[in-house]
């Protein structure tokens, strides 16, 4: 083997080295940053879709724009005992779809009370009156307010 053929073996040597050695502190880095994203592994853990579930479950209830996700109803006070006692048998839509004066509301109450089994809303009763009656009272866009302030003129023949 002649001196250069010797050196170069010796220059690929070194340079494969470096090249391994390299490579280790790589992966070590990748570990490193690894680990200080998670900390605890956690990914590895098999209880991901359990968590994800929970996740889902929260964002139903949660409110946006004034609006319970869930089931639709405008956010006041009273929400919680409606959403409680009203979708149990029919959906929340059927509640918001109509609108009605407290009487009427009460009236809807007491017929469900007779010949649906609904059951007594005690306490609530009176909250959920009042909510329903504030926030599902009818509209009432179809008149017109009267004319105020205005000049009449004479009929001249
Ligand atoms: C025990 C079961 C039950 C519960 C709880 C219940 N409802 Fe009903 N409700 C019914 C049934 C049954 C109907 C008739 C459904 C149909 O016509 O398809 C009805 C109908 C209605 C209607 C429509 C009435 C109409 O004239 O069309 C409204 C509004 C309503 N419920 C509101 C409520 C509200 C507000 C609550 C909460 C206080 C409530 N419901 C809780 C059983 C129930």
């Amino acid at each position: 083997m002649s001196k250069e053929v010797e050196f170069q073996d010796q220059v690929k040597t070194i340079y494969r080295y470096i090249t391994l050695f390299g490579c280790l502190i790589g992966l070590f880095l990748v570990m490193l940053i690894y680990l200080m994203i998670d900390p605890t592994l956690s990914s590895f853990e098999e209880d991901e879709e359990e968590q994800q579930e929970l996740v889902e479950i929260e964002d139903l209830d949660k409110i946006e724009n004034g609006i319970h996700l869930a089931t639709g109803f405008v956010q006041g006070e009273g929400l919680q005992q409606v959403i409680n006692n009203c979708t149990n048998c029919h959906s929340s839509q059927l509640v918001i779809q109509n609108r009605m004066t407290k009487e009427r509301w009460e009236a809807t109450i007491v017929w469900m009370q007779e010949t649906q089994n609904l059951w007594d809303l005690g306490d609530n009763h009176e909250t959920i009156v009042k909510y329903l009656a504030t926030y599902y009272a009818p509209e009432d866009k179809g008149r017109r307010e009267n004319l105020n302030n205005i000049e009449w003129y004479e009929l001249e023949d």
